[in-house]
């Protein structure tokens, strides 16, 4: 099998037979999904089909009604699991930013290091350089959120989830609100992160930033797992009709 070396390795992550209704909707019906350090795996659906439902699991933004989810040995759905360091080991960044408007990129990054992990304002300052320094962006240590380009603001965000430390990190289209070139310099900046073997799961609708970054993808529908495979195998003739429509969906 291709990806033996990997199948030996304990997860990282493991989420097992997971569902979420809401009221009488079933929006996750029975997810199984495994990361193993140094993963990049790469979420592909159409909307509402339950994927930020289930990135929201992790962290226990979204309790879900059933199933498991085991991150480093113990269930997070456990009545004692602290939360707090749970989403501390969980870095989120979502497609709009979510930067702080009225502090610069510095009080961005350093805030939580500070107030969360208890550093000083030298030390997490030290950090943060570090951090913008391998975005390219300690230039713009300075600046505020509206004075950067989307492209920044995303690389600040990220970095700032980066700055934590996570186990894992975790994107939901964090390039939907970008053009192409933007989208672009955020991929190159996850494949060099995926270089670094951070462990991250990416949910995004663009295809060429899939193709991109990763080998295969994950296709998600209905709240269930249909397939995982490179995109030129997903949109092929002998692919259900779900499938293939929505990787042969391309201009
Ligand atoms: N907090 C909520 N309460 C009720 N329904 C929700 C909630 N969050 C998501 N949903 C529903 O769950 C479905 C999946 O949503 P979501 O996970 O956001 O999809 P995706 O990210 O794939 O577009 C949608 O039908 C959405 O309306
Ligand atoms: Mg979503």
């Amino acid at each position: 099998m291709m990806s033996s070396k990997k199948a030996d390795r304990v997860p990282l992550i493991a989420v097992r037979n997971l569902v979420k209704q809401f009221d009488a909707q079933t929006v996750l019906n029975g997810v199984d999904l495994d990361l193993v350090e140094g993963d990049l795996r790469v979420i592909m659906g159409p909307s509402g089909c339950g994927k930020s439902t289930l990135l929201r699991c992790f962290n226990r933004l979204v309790e879900p009604t059933s199933g498991s989810i085991v991150f480093k040995g113990q269930n997070i759905m456990d009545a004692d699991v602290d939360v707090r360091a749970l989403r501390q080991s969980i870095g989120f960044v979502f497609q709009q930013f979510a930067l702080y408007r009225h502090l610069d990129v510095m009080a961005n990054i350093t805030l939580a290091l500070r107030k969360l992990k208890g550093m000083s304002r030298a030390v997490a300052e030290e950090k943060a350089m570090h951090e913008l320094e391998r975005f390219d962006m300690a230039m713009h240590r300075e600046k505020y959120p509206a004075q950067l380009s989307g492209g920044q603001m995303q690389r600040v965000a990220i970095a700032r989830a980066l700055a934590m430390d996570p186990a894992i990190l975790v994107l939901d289209e964090p390039t939907s609100a970008l053009d192409p070139v933007m989208s672009r310099e955020v991929g190159d900046l996850i494949q060099t992160l995926h270089q670094d073997q951070i462990t991250m799961v990416l949910v995004t609708h663009d295809l060429t930033l899939a193709e991109h970054i990763a080998p295969e993808v994950t296709f998600l529908d209905q709240g269930r797992i249909m397939a995982t495979d490179s995109i030129a195998n997903l949109s092929a003739e002998h692919q259900p009709v779900a499938i293939r429509s929505f990787f042969g969906a391309r201009a």
